[in-house]
């Protein structure tokens, strides 16, 4: 093993599915499971979590783990006729030993690359040949990336088009304490009202009932502020031109089986995503799709959290 992969551990996590450990030299953490290519936690060099994950999370197939960071190819959502938010998020991906060349540059060591292809059973459902490789890299100072690439290997000359989320549960303290930044006055499609367009009023978005909307044309970075904990999600991404912003509330959260009842309060999804126009991909074409995670301190201006400063800083 060479010393840029001791960070990088392959072990059993629950139910003795295979997960890889990613670990920084300052303390900061991730976990990644290769049942969904499922990124289960992120911890910042305190050793705090900062990814939410269900206590009634059910780490068994076929359901998805509830929590995290699932990823939905090559359906988001109920919007096709695929199963709900497509079928990679429950299936068993392999460790990349041999990934192909990745020209973008990053200073860390501490990563590691996922493969998955489809299965005959798949391709009976999504009539499309394609290989998914994933990176997810654990970056010096705690920051959490993930890129995409998803090649078109269909050898009958077919394109084919999907659309795509990186589902990420940021763990909130209380999420009428929660507000995010980087949406207000964008339209978006609201799935609680058959994905109707509207326009977002005011200033930034807080919560206070179910929410599940479709942001449109989002800007590269989204900032979620969590006003207790005095800390600071800044979300960057690239190829992802959507986010979805989704809390279940009191009633649907009672309604999900892995999910409990007050847990709704704790969570936030924010979910960098292409939905509203499809992606396609010819034969031999490769799409890139990218979400990088920070956690930061809140910034403060007269006491009050000035999420402008977050957003504008780099
Ligand atoms: C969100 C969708 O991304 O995921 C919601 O916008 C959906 O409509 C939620 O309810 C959870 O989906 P699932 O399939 O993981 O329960």
């Amino acid at each position: 093993m060479t010393s840029e992969k001791v960070h990088v551990e392959v072990c059993k996590g629950v139910n003795g599915l295979d997960k890889v450990v990613l670990r920084e030299i300052r303390g900061s953490s991730a976990e990644v499971y290769l049942y969904g290519g499922h990124v289960t936690s992120w911890k910042n060099d305190h050793g705090e979590e900062l990814l939410f994950i269900s206590s009634k999370a059910i780490f068994k197939p076929p359901k998805a783990i509830r929590g995290g960071i699932p990823i939905c190819f090559p359906q988001f959502s109920n919007h096709g006729s695929l199963e709900p938010h497509g079928f990679v998020r429950n299936r068993v991906w392999s460790i990349d030993s041999e990934p192909a060349p990745f020209p973008l540059n990053s200073s860390s060591k501490t990563f590691i690359d996922l493969i998955l292809k489809p299965s005959e059973e798949d391709l009976k459902t999504w009539p499309h040949s394609f290989e998914f490789r994933l990176r997810v890299t654990l970056g010096p100072g705690g920051d959490l990336m993930l890129i995409s690439r998803i090649r078109n290997t269909n050898t009958d000359g077919k394109a084919f088009s999907f659309t795509f989320a990186y589902h990420t549960y940021f763990s909130v303290s209380d999420i009428s304490e929660v507000r995010v930044e980087g949406l207000e006055t964008l339209d978006y499609l609201d799935n609680l009202q058959n994905k109707e367009r509207f326009t977002e009023q005011g200033d930034a978005i807080t919560f206070e009932s179910e929410v599940d909307k479709i942001y449109l044309s989002t800007p590269t970075k989204i900032a979620i502020l969590d006003h207790e904990k005095k800390r600071t999600f800044v979300l960057r991404k690239d190829g992802l031109p959507d986010a979805v912003v989704w809390n279940p509330w009191d009633k649907k959260a009672k309604a999900m089986a892995d999910f409990g009842d007050e847990e709704y309060k704790h969570m936030l999804c924010v979910e960098a995503a292409a939905v509203e126009k499809a992606i396609t991909l010819k034969p031999g074409e490769e799409w890139r799709g990218r979400q990088e995670l920070s956690a930061v301190p809140s910034s403060y201006c007269s006491g009050q959290l000035d999420p402008r400063r977050v957003l504008q800083s780099t």
